[in-house]
């Protein structure tokens, strides 16, 4: 799979599967795609560093087949994440995101998720210092930033993340790094808009999404197009 396009003008949403109803994954997922979702974004838990279990590989093998053309944009909120690099590109991930708190040698992790052909993300809790992230902006295709304690989905948006988004959207752009800087946690219609002023081009929601009557009118008010 080729990298997503890199465009720095573009706002994309990505629904989180978590919020789907998972006896019917694949039509949730299809239903996304039709309501004009640009990525699926797919959060791994593991009871570990998080306080919640979701799914693994097998999880995103099954959306890959669901949402074959779709960008797969795999969250890992768990321990000793190189372990588990292969089966996730395996299993048709096309973005691989580590938390900096969970790699020793983050840097190392980073240029094993590209040597195996997939995007790099980074991502840190909202206490972790942003200075922990910066040092590798050089070496990622996105950077994110959790504006929720991960490991539920429906929790509020941390205000205090938008402070977050703005310093690494300044440093993005004057570096001008090819780099995505997504937005993960309690985003809705109502607070998007200060999020993509923010700097944020990649949205991710999931309870403003699978929540909604109208999944296709809730992806075009997150994205900011009506
Ligand atoms: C939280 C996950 C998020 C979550 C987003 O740990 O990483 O992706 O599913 O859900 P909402 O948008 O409901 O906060
Ligand atoms: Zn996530």
């Amino acid at each position: 799979m080729p990298k997503p396009d890199w465009s720095p003008a573009t706002v994309r949403v990505a629904p989180s599967l978590l919020s789907c109803r998972f006896e019917v994954m694949a039509e949730e997922i299809r239903a996304v795609q039709v309501a004009g979702a640009d990525w699926l974004h797919f959060d791994v838990m593991d009871g570990h560093f998080v306080p919640n279990i979701s799914v693994g590989p097998l999880g995103v093998e099954a959306a890959r087949r669901a949402a074959p053309e779709l960008v797969l944009d795999v969250h890992l909120m768990i321990s000793d994440p190189d372990k588990y690099l292969e089966s996730f590109a395996e299993a048709g991930a096309d973005i691989l995101t580590v938390h900096v708190e969970t790699s020793l040698d983050v840097g190392r992790t980073l240029r094993n998720i590209r040597a195996l052909g997939l995007c790099a993300g980074i991502t840190l809790n909202p206490g972790t210092p942003l200075e922990t992230v910066e040092a590798h902006l050089g070496e990622v295709d996105l950077v994110q930033v959790m504006s929720v304690n991960p490991g539920f989905s429906g929790q509020d948006f941390i205000p205090g993340s938008l402070e977050r988004i703005r310093v690494l959207r300044e440093r993005i752009a004057w570096e001008a790094l090819p780099v995505f800087l997504e937005v993960d946690g309690g985003v809705n219609p109502e607070n998007a808009a200060h999020v993509r002023e923010a700097g944020a081009d990649v949205l991710v929601a999931g309870s403003a999404v699978y929540g909604a009557d109208d999944y296709a009118g809730a992806i075009r008010q997150i994205r900011g197009d009506g």
